[in-house]
C-alpha cells in the first residue's frame, strides 16, 4: 500500500460541475457548471476570486495566435448554445446544438447562421457530424429523448431513433465501425446500425446518467464518461477484415467498400523487412453487408465476405455473388469446393460446390467452428472434430480453441486458446484402422486420432503453416515460429500485425494491419526445411536439404544445430571461420584447428590450440603452436617438463634473438652455459 495522506482543501458546492482545472502558478481553481457558470476558486484563502456567466447563447471564436483574442461571435441562438462540432470535411462549418430546440448550421467569417435544423421538441444537447465519405449527415441528441438523423445538404430530418428513456446527453458516429452510440440520463449507452438504424445493443453499467461518449479512429475502444465515473469498452473485432491468396492478391474491406492490392505489381522495388509496402489499392465495389471477416478459399476462386449474421461469396476477381446466406459462422473446407455455415448454436451446414450438402446437430451444441483438415465445432464441453465427408466424430478433446490453424498435409494442426497453444498431430491410418476394425473407439471418438507435439505457452493471435513449421503471431506482437519444439523469433512487430500468408517464390511473410498498412519479413523455407529434418532427426533429409540454403544462412543453421546439441553437423555446416574453430576445439578437431589457426595467423587461436595440444599430449604439435603464439613461457614450461634438452637449446637461443632476456637466461642456466 502506499499509504497516503488525502486532505481536503476545498469544497464548494454547486450544482453539476461539468469541468474543472488547476492554475499552473497561481492557488486557483476553475470550475463550470451545468447551468453556465465559471468560477475560479482560491483555495488557500477559500473564497471565490472570480465568477462569470457565459452560457450566453453566443458561440465566440478565440484566435490563439493574436493572444486569444475573440476574433468573431456567431449569433442566433435563443438559449444556450450546448456543444458545438466542426464538419471533418469542411473545416470553414460547424454546427450548434442549443437548449432552444434547434440545430445551426455556421460558416467561419460569417455571423448568422447559414441555415437552421428543427424538429427536436425539447432542447437539444449534443450534435455529431459523420466522418464517412459517402453521407452529408449530423446527429442529434435531445431531452425530447430522441436521436434524430440530419441529411444537412438538402436540410432534411432522415431518421429519428426512438428508445432512451431519458434526457440524451451524447451523440457519436463511430469513425470506424457502422455505428451510432447514444448516451443518456437514462444510465444506458445504446449502440444503432448506421445504415439500418436498428438498434444493436444497450448497455447498462450503473454509473448513472450518461454525459459523454468518445470513439477513437483506427481503435475499438469507445470511451463512456458517467455520473459516477468513466468506462472503455471495446466494440466489435479488431482484428480487420482482410485476406490474401497464395498468388500475392490481398482483399480487404474499408468500411463496406472492398479494395485488392496485388503484389505482383509493385515492381522491382527492393523490399525491406518490416517496411510499409507501396501498393497501389484498387476499388472492387461496395458490399451489401458490413464485413467483419474477409477469407479466401483455399484455391483463392472465391472470398467469403461475413458481417451482420450474413455472409456472401465473391469471386476473388470480379467480386461477383455466387452464393450467400445467412449464418453466425463460416468456415472453409480443406476441398476448396466445401464449406461449412453455422446456422445457429445448435445447427451446422456442409456445402459442397454451393449446395447443401448436410445438415446437424453437434451433440453438445455448436459455438463456434473451425474450417480445415477436420471440421471442428466447440461446444460449452469442448471441442469435436467432424469429418467433413460423412460428419462422423473423430475425436473430442476437452478444449475451448480461439483459433485453430491446419497445415497443408493436414498432418499436423494448432490449437490456440486463451492461454496457450499445442501443436498435434494427426495420425490418418490410425483413424482408418480404428474405423475399419472399430477398436479404440470411446464416446469421445477414436483414441489415437491425435498425437500431442508439444504445448507452449503463448497467446497465438494469427498463425500460419510453411510445411512443418508452425508461424505465428504473439500477443507481445512477436513473429515468431514454431518447429520441433524450438521457438525462433522472426521479428518483433512495433504494433499489432496479422498474418496474411507467405509467398514462396518472394520467400517472405506477408502481414497487415488495422490501418490496412501490408508489411513482409524474408523467412527462408530451405532454412525451415532443414529445422523440421533435423528436429526428426532424420539427417538424410537435412543432407538433401542443405544445398538448397543459401551460404550466407549456413552459419545461422549452425547454430541451430549446435543449440540442439549436434556440433558434429555444425561444424560440417557452418561457413564462419571463428564458430568452426571454436567448434573443432570443442570437439578435439586437431587438423581442422589447425588448418583454421594457419589461416586466422591469430596469437590467441595458437594459444588455444596449444592448450588443447597439450592437453591430449601432442607436444610437437603444442611446441609449434606456441611458437606461433610467441609463448616463451610456455615453451619453458613444456621444454623443461618434458626434459628435452634439444627443444631447452632451440628455446634458449630464440628467446636471445627475440630479447626474451629472462627466458633466454633461465635455459642457458639450466644448460650450464
Ligand atoms: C449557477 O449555479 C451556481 C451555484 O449552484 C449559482 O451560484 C449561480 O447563481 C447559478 N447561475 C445561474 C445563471 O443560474
Ligand atoms: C450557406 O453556405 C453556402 C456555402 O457557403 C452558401 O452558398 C449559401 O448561400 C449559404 N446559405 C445561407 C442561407 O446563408
Ligand atoms: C434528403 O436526402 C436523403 C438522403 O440523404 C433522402 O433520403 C431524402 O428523401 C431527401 N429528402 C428530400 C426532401 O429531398
Ligand atoms: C432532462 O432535462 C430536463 C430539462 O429539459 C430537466 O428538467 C430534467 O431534470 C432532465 N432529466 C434528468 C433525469 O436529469
Ligand atoms: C447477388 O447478385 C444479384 C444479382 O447478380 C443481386 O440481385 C443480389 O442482390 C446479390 N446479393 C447479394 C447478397 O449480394
Ligand atoms: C625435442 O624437441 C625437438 C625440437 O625442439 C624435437 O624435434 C624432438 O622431437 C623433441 N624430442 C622429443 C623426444 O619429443
Amino acid at each position: 500500500p502506499l499509504r497516503l495522506d488525502i486532505k481536503r482543501r476545498l469544497t464548494a458546492r454547486s450544482d453539476r460541475v461539468k469541468s474543472v482545472d488547476l492554475h499552473p502558478t497561481e492557488p486557483w481553481m476553475l470550475a463550470s457548471l451545468y447551468n453556465g457558470s465559471v468560477c475560479v476558486w482560491n483555495h488557500e484563502t477559500q473564497v471565490t476570486q472570480r465568477s462569470r456567466y457565459i452560457n450566453d447563447m453566443l458561440i465566440k471564436l478565440w484566435d490563439w495566435d493574436k493572444k486569444w483574442s475573440c476574433s468573431q461571435v456567431f449569433e442566433g441562438h435563443t438559449h444556450y448554445v450546448m456543444q458545438i462540432v466542426i464538419n471533418p470535411k469542411d473545416n470553414n462549418q460547424f454546427a450548434s446544438a442549443s437548449l432552444d430546440r434547434t440545430i445551426k448550421v455556421w460558416q467561419l467569417g460569417s455571423s448568422s447562421p447559414n441555415f437552421t435544423l428543427e424538429g427536436h421538441e425539447k432542447g437539444v444537447n449534443c450534435i455529431d457530424y459523420y466522418s464517412g465519405g459517402d453521407k452529408p449527415y449530423l446527429i442529434s441528441g435531445a431531452d425530447d429523448r430522441q436521436v434524430k438523423i440530419w441529411d444537412y445538404q438538402n436540410k432534411t430530418c432522415v431518421q429519428t431513433l426512438e428508445g432512451h428513456a431519458q434526457n440524451v446527453s451524447c451523440v457519436s458516429f463511430h469513425p470506424e465501425l457502422p455505428i451510432i452510440i447514444t448516451g443518456s440520463e437514462d444510465g444506458t449507452v445504446r449502440i444503432w446500425h448506421s445504415s439500418t438504424y436498428r438498434l444493436e445493443s444497450t448497455l447498462n453499467y450503473g454509473m448513472e446518467r450518461v454525459w459523454c461518449v468518445c470513439g477513437l479512429r483506427g481503435s475499438n475502444n469507445v470511451a463512456l464518461g458517467y455520473d459516477e465515473g468513466s468506462i472503455i469498452i471495446k466494440v466489435g473485432r479488431e482484428e480487420p477484415a482482410m485476406s490474401m491468396d497464395t498468388n500475392g492478391k490481398i482483399i480487404w474491406a474499408k468500411h463496406s467498400e472492398i479494395q485488392q492490392a496485388n503484389l505482383n505489381a509493385m515492381g522491382d522495388a527492393e523490399i525491406k523487412d518490416g517496411e510499409r509496402l507501396p501498393l497501389a489499392v484498387k476499388d472492387m465495389g461496395s458490399c451489401e453487408i458490413y464485413p467483419q471477416t474477409i477469407q479466401h478459399n483455399p484455391n483463392g476462386r472465391f472470398v467469403v465476405v461475413c458481417g451482420d449474421g450474413e455472409y456472401i461469396i465473391y469471386t476473388a476477381m470480379a467480386l461477383r455473388n455466387k452464393s450467400f446466406g445467412s449464418a453466425q459462422e463460416f468456415a472453409w473446407a480443406h476441398d476448396s469446393s466445401e464449406y461449412a455455415i453455422r446456422e445457429s448454436n445448435s445447427i451446422v451446414k456442409i456445402f459442397k460446390n454451393f449446395k447443401e450438402k448436410k445438415s446437424f446437430k453437434p451433440d453438445f451444441g455448436a459455438e463456434g467452428i473451425y474450417g480445415g483438415f477436420l471440421l471442428g465445432v466447440r461446444s460449452v464441453n469442448g471441442l469435436a472434430f467432424y469429418d467433413w465427408e460423412n460428419t462422423d466424430m473423430i475425436r473430442r478433446i476437452e478444449i475451448q480453441p480461439k483459433h485453430i490453424f491446419w497445415s497443408d498435409s493436414g498432418e499436423l494442426v494448432c490449437i490456440a486458446t486463451e492461454e496457450s497453444f499445442f501443436i498435434l498431430r494427426y495420425m490418418s491410418e490410425k483413424v482408418a484402422a480404428s474405423q475399419e476394425n472399430n477398436e479404440g473407439v470411446t464416446e469421445d471418438g477414436i483414441e489415437d486420432a491425435f498425437e500431442v507435439q508439444g504445448e507452449i505457452q503463448e497467446i497465438v493471435k494469427t498463425g500460419l503453416w510453411v510445411g512443418d513449421c508452425f508461424i505465428y503471431t504473439s500477443s507481445v506482437n512477436r513473429l515468431n515460429y514454431y518447429v520441433g519444439g524450438e521457438i525462433v523469433t522472426i521479428a518483433h512487430l512495433d504494433r499489432t500485425m496479422y498474418l496474411l500468408g507467405y509467398i514462396p517464390k518472394d520467400d517472405r511473410l506477408y502481414l497487415g494491419d488495422k490501418e490496412l498498412n501490408i508489411v513482409s519479413y524474408s523467412l527462408l523455407v530451405s532454412v525451415l526445411e532443414y529445422q523440421t529434418a533435423v528436429m526428426r532427426r532424420d539427417f538424410g533429409m537435412a543432407d538433401k536439404v542443405l544445398p538448397t540454403i543459401p551460404k550466407e544462412q549456413r552459419t545461422r543453421v549452425a547454430h541451430f544445430l549446435e543449440k540442439q546439441g549436434f556440433k558434429q553437423q555444425a561444424l560440417a555446416v557452418s561457413t564462419d571461420p571463428e564458430h568452426r574453430f571454436e567448434l573443432a576445439l570443442q570437439l578435439g578437431e586437431l587438423k581442422i584447428a589447425y588448418q583454421l589457426a594457419v589461416e586466422a595467423e591469430s596469437e590467441q587461436k595458437w594459444k588455444q590450440l596449444a592448450e588443447l595440444a597439450i592437453s591430449k599430449c601432442q607436444f610437437g604439435l603444442a611446441q609449434e603452436c606456441l611458437h606461433h603464439a610467441q609463448d616463451y613461457g610456455g615453451l619453458l614450461l613444456l621444454a623443461t617438463a618434458s626434459g628435452n634438452a634439444t627443444m631447452v637449446g632451440k628455446l634458449a637461443e630464440g628467446a636471445e634473438k627475440d630479447g626474451k632476456n629472462n627466458v633466454a637466461f633461465m635455459t642457458y642456466f639450466l644448460q650450464g652455459k
